[in-house]
């Protein structure tokens, strides 16, 4: 990415125009603001996840069709946040109703195994390369079962994270997910920071945290616990602060350290799998690691997860030695809906479509972000996007602690009142698309980051 001259942008500037933009929103949220009143009597801050809730307040959601969601005070929205990545479908999608409402009348639930199993792994080798796969019902256990193949084929506890990425809400790996900046300690070996309290702090002596696209500091953590790296797992592209794409080389070099040293290699498809392309990471990067976790996207909007490993790390699981196990595991209903998503709508034609809506969001922002000489750059594939407020690119988190997230939350204000919902607000301005976003919701979204730019410009 060439470096462009930019604006220095005006803080000052920017409180008053958010003071002046949740003036606007708020008195189009009264049914949400009232309703959380009433949910948080029964229900913890009354919200069922706390990322349900970000400020300026919860926003409460009736229904969505296609592209579109809408609220409980009834404004419609283009949809962008698409249930944190999962709705790459598009809401109520006819083959996923229809494949949901058949299974839901022969019976919702038998935990005993049907036969969508075959189609749905014979898809799942086809994108990802790997041989065997196993599901479950999210992403996080998906990554807990992935940290735990590591430990059990290799034997060894120690496992490598990258600062800054989210691999769910387990305990094995819920360290240095948005790290404090004063407690992150130096970037050749990184604090390893619990996220939540609750997490007993000797956890955090089984994870290494490293830099992302440095394979240097991924060689001298090998080195310093030679023989006790079970394995390292990493989104091959980060979305946890913006998309950030590794750099050439990095992947596959990871595959080759790790393998140096007895370890393995997982990527977390959570959320590229189903969405930067066919095959998600593996196929855009061209690397096949040892283990994928996916979930989001591929269960076409019921909860779902998946781990695919080679015949190796899934040795100990075919021989009965070591159980993967779970009551809602291959649920039928979450079978046929992965099923329609898998082979009816996230088809190969799919992802021509998301690239072209990617082309229309990125010309389109990169077009307002250099005619007002934003320090922001455009990344992304398939139906994943961002826009990167720096000057300069990044490439690990530690390139973002500069960024001032009054920005990001700006730019969610301008969308979220000119009839955009986005995912909440982070560092990063974030999208995802779906099959059924047309040119002209990637046009709307463009046309308000244009007005969004022309205002922060000033
Ligand atoms: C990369 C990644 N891995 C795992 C997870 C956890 O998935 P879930 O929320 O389905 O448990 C997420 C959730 O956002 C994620 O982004």
């Amino acid at each position: 990415m060439a470096v462009r001259e930019s604006v220095e942008l005006d803080l000052a500037r920017v409180d008053h125009l958010i003071s002046e933009e949740e003036a606007k929103l708020e008195p189009k949220h009264r049914s949400s603001i009232e309703y959380k009143q009433v949910a948080a009597r029964t229900v913890a801050g009354g919200v069922a996840s706390s990322w349900q809730d970000s400020p300026p307040h919860a926003i409460y959601i009736d229904r969505g069709q296609g592209s579109r969601i809408w609220d409980i005070d009834g404004n419609e929205y283009v949809d962008f946040h698409l249930g944190y990545g999962a709705m790459v479908v598009g809401h109520a999608h006819p083959k996923i109703v229809e494949a949901i409402e058949r299974q839901a009348r022969r019976g919702t639930h038998f935990a005993q195994p049907t036969k969508d199993l075959d189609v749905i792994g014979e898809n799942l080798v086809d994108r990802f390369g790997l041989p065997l796969w196993r599901f479950c019902n999210s992403g996080t256990e998906a990554t807990l079962e992935a940290v735990r193949l590591m430990r059990a084929v290799t034997g060894r506890d120690l496992i490598l994270k990258v600062e800054a990425s989210y691999h769910g809400h387990h305990d094995s790996l819920m360290f240095s997910v948005v790290p404090d900046p004063a407690e992150i300690g130096p970037r050749k070996h990184p604090v390893t920071l619990p996220q939540v309290p609750g997490i007993p702090a000797s956890f955090a002596e089984l994870v290494r945290v490293v830099p992302f696209n440095d394979l240097g500091l991924v060689e001298r953590a090998l080195a310093e616990s030679e023989g006790k790296v079970a394995g390292m797992i990493v989104e091959p592209a980060m979305m946890n602060c913006g998309v950030i794409f590794p750099v050439d080389g990095y992947l596959q070099g990871l595959k080759d350290l790790l393998h140096r040293h007895g370890a393995f290699l997982a990527f977390d498809e959570v959320k590229t799998g189903g969405t930067v392309a066919y095959g998600g990471a593996v196929e855009l990067f061209g690397v096949t690691p040892d283990i994928v976790t996916l979930a989001k996207a591929i269960g076409g909007g019921v909860p779902c997860g998946a781990i695919g490993a080679t015949e190796e790390l899934f040795g100990p699981v075919v021989s009965g030695e070591m159980d993967m196990a779970g009551t809602f595991n291959g649920n039928p209903l979450t079978m046929a809906a992965t099923r329609a998503a898998l082979t009816q709508v996230l088809t190969k034609d799919a992802y021509v479509h998301l690239n072209q809506i990617h082309g229309i969001l990125a010309e389109g922002c990169t077009a307002a972000i250099e005619k007002h000489r934003l320090p922001a750059y455009v990344t992304g594939a398939g139906a994943k996007g961002s826009v990167i407020y720096s000057a300069t690119p990044v490439r690990e988190y530690r390139d973002t602690i500069g960024i001032d997230e009054r920005i990001t939350y700006l730019a969610w204000l301008f969308q979220q009142n000119r009839g955009v919902f986005k995912s909440p607000w982070s560092k990063q301005e974030t999208w995802t698309t779906s099959v059924a976003h047309a040119a002209d919701d990637a046009r709307r979204y463009v046309a308000n980051f244009e007005e969004f730019a022309a205002a922060i410009a000033g």
